[in-house]
């Protein structure tokens, strides 16, 4: 981190907005001082004209009892009718919704009258699975259209989707359709990854043999045929998608639900083993996804053709694939594929193909084809991007400045945006056409959006100063809560400044102007290629493997994927001899893969005999950080056992 603070400090490139950007910009002066003005008269605003509300709200906010926000409570509207009916209503019906690309290069379109038509059938085909509103739907798809249509279709009939991320095991998988309690699963046979079908349903099969208590909330499973690889099949239990689909009633009325009806629960990684069930609810969440997607991407729903690279496993894929997207009517392309396949260019290939002019993805994607070379994407036409978008973990100026260059033929606006899973929507960014962008700092928060760097003790810093990111002021689409557990939500955000203080767990640091710079996490979450991972979690699936007795994880710094996960790990006396080095650290980095997933396992696993522990036993992470990124090691005079270090230096050596 101290290097990157370094370079932080020394970037003083600015980019004023382009006066022919700024005249047709979606985001004005006028909306920045009339958030200013009246903050909740501002949302208020927002939401009554984004959103259509079937019984209008008549209040914005109820935060009498913090942190249990209530937004827009006594109005009712339905998710999926403000994405998909009312653009048909409107007009709208044949602009098309999706332009969906597979990765061996197939391809379907959907219109928005073509969406609603697949929606409705999908939302009858629930309900005739006994699927009822409150019930939790675990989706586990890989990029299709039918995890777009699921999600509506849950949303539609008001019940609640847990999307998991196609590279979570089946482990993962099961802990989490147990934690939620989900009665249904939609899954695929396979998608396409890297050139071949990956198979997806096994891990389903997987995950609902071994449930906790030897039974499963789950009565049935709906599975897409996508890759067409071979499956084993419960007749009493797994429904072809296909199947229920052409069977399926074509009418179906969307009908309203409370804006605090839960709409979503995403997992999310957090300090300890277990991942954080962060719920999302209908009104608040659906006006912020669809006010920051309108403003930050400077969307023109006529014209523009968005798209995010998100999978919609992550909450980028939820609010800035689905939601925010589909609520604005905008045309997208989505990708089921990996950005490299078949060969490098495939993403600007995409970018050609379907003139693509807003553009969303990861740094670390940015620095991949940095690494890769410019020439790749220098030979595709990407003439039509009109603006570029970061977003997961700090951009690095010199990879900012590539991708406006390169990607951005060195004229559009670059928004890093800054938000978590927990915000629902992004909190801080550069507004296109207003902001002078500075390479490498998110900048300011959104119109409506309090934030502020505190110290400690909670007292804002001044500019030129460093501390802690806080949400000061409740926003619509912020967490409700984590799924069944209360007091972990308050403790894990709540806590720490009081009942009315949001800590999101960044370091952050306000420049002269008052600019916001993100300095990374301060906890124990790491942040891989833009993925949130917990050190505990990591630290717990390698304990439980029966040759580990001890295990200690951290994020080192790595140029490409922003941190790799490192292990350091001490083996139990009886496997010490019976295995050699490479033999364990295999076994280790599988189990896990097995445990977690692919995108989990330790890029590095040292075996050593120590780890560096204060008197009261805690492990110093930030020593071992020093020693996977090859540094000299800081002070060690906490250490139980000064000389640890030295030893734990030999062995990695
Ligand atoms: O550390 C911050 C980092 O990603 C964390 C949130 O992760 P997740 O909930 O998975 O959501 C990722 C997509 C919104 C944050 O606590 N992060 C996200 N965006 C940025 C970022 N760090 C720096 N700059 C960003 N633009």
């Amino acid at each position: 981190m101290a290097d990157n603070i370094d370079n932080l400090l020394t970037e003083t490139r600015r980019f004023p907005p382009a006066p022919e950007f700024t005249a047709q910009a979606v985001a004005t002066t006028e909306l920045v001082s009339s958030a200013a003005d009246d903050r909740l008269a501002f949302w208020a605003e927002q939401s009554r004209s984004l959103l259509t509300w079937q019984k209008p709200f008549t209040e914005v906010l109820d935060w009498s009892n913090p942190p249990f926000a209530k937004w827009f409570a006594d109005g009712r509207l339905n998710v999926a009718y403000n994405c998909l009916d009312r653009h048909v209503e409107q007009g709208n019906g044949e602009r098309v919704a999706l332009h969906w690309e597979g990765e061996p290069g197939d391809t379907r379109s959907f219109t928005y009258s073509e969406l609603t038509a697949e929606v409705k059938k999908a939302a009858n085909v629930l309900l005739s699975l006994g699927v009822r509103e409150g019930d939790r739907v675990v989706i586990y798809l890989p990029m299709i259209p039918e995890a777009v249509i699921s999600m509506l279709a849950v949303a539609r009939i008001g019940a609640v989707h847990s999307v998991v991320f196609g590279g979570f095991s089946a482990e993962s998988l099961r802990a989490r359709i147990d934690d939620a309690s989900a009665t249904l699963v939609i899954t695929a046979d396979g998608g396409w990854r890297k050139g071949s079908v990956s198979a997806l349903k096994p891990a389903v099969d997987e995950a609902l043999e071994v449930s906790e208590h030897g039974t499963t909330t789950v009565a049935k499973v709906l599975v897409v045929q996508r890759g067409h690889n071979e499956v084993e099949w419960q007749a009493d239990r797994d429904v072809w998608w296909h199947e229920a689909m052409a069977g399926a009633a074509e009418e179906h009325v969307a009908e309203a639900f409370e804006a605090e009806h839960p709409l979503f629960i995403l997992y999310t990684s957090g300090t300890t083993g277990k991942p954080k069930g962060i719920l999302h609810t209908s009104g608040g969440y659906l006006t912020g996804a669809s006010y920051s997607h309108r403003n930050v991407f400077d969307l023109h729903p006529e014209t523009d053709v968005y798209w995010s690279t998100a999978d919609i496993g992550w909450i980028t894929g939820h609010t800035y694939v689905v939601y925010g997207p589909l609520a604005n009517g905008a045309t997208q392309v989505i990708y089921e594929g990996t950005p490299d396949s078949p060969e490098p260019g495939r993403w600007w290939d995409l970018i050609e193909k379907y003139r693509v002019t807003l553009f969303y993805a990861a740094p670390t994607a940015i620095r991949g084809f940095m690494k890769a070379g410019r020439e790749i994407p220098n030979r595709r036409d990407l003439s039509s991007l009109r603006l570029v978008g970061s977003v997961g973990e700090p951009i690095n100026p010199e990879a900012w400045i590539w991708y406006r260059d390169v990607i951005g033929h060195g004229d559009v606006p670059v928004v890093d945006t800054w938000w978590q899973t927990e915000t629902g929507s992004i909190m801080i960014s550069a507004l296109p056409g207003l902001t002078t962008l500075k390479p490498g700092s998110a900048q300011v928060p959104l119109p409506g959006i309090a934030v502020d760097v505190v110290d400690d003790q909670g007292a804002p810093v001044g500019n030129g100063e460093g501390g802690l990111l806080v949400i000061t002021e409740p926003w619509p689409s912020m967490l409700r809560g984590i799924w069944g557990d209360p007091d972990r939500y308050i403790e894990t955000y709540w806590s720490k400044f009081g009942r009315t203080v949001y800590f999101a767990g960044d370091g952050a640091r306000k420049d002269e102007d008052g600019d916001i710079w993100l300095l990374g996490r301060v906890d124990d979450v790491m942040n891989v290629s833009g993925h949130r991972l917990s050190t505990a979690e990591i630290e717990s699936a390698l304990v439980s493997h029966p040759i580990v007795a001890e295990a200690a994880v951290v994020g080192a710094a790595d140029e490409t994927t922003g941190q790799r996960v490192v292990a350091f790990v001490i083996l139990r006396t009886s496997q010490v001899d019976t295995m050699s080095t490479e033999d364990a650290v295999a076994a280790l980095r599988g189990h896990v893969q097995h445990e977690i997933g692919a995108i989990a396992k330790p890029h590095t696993i040292f075996l050593v005999q120590e780890l560096p522990k204060t008197r009261s036993g805690k492990i110093m992470r930030r020593l071992l950080r020093d020693v996977a990124e090859g540094r000299d090691i800081g002070d060690t005079t906490t250490l139980a056992d000064t000389s640890v270090m030295q030893i734990i230096h030999a062995q990695v050596g």
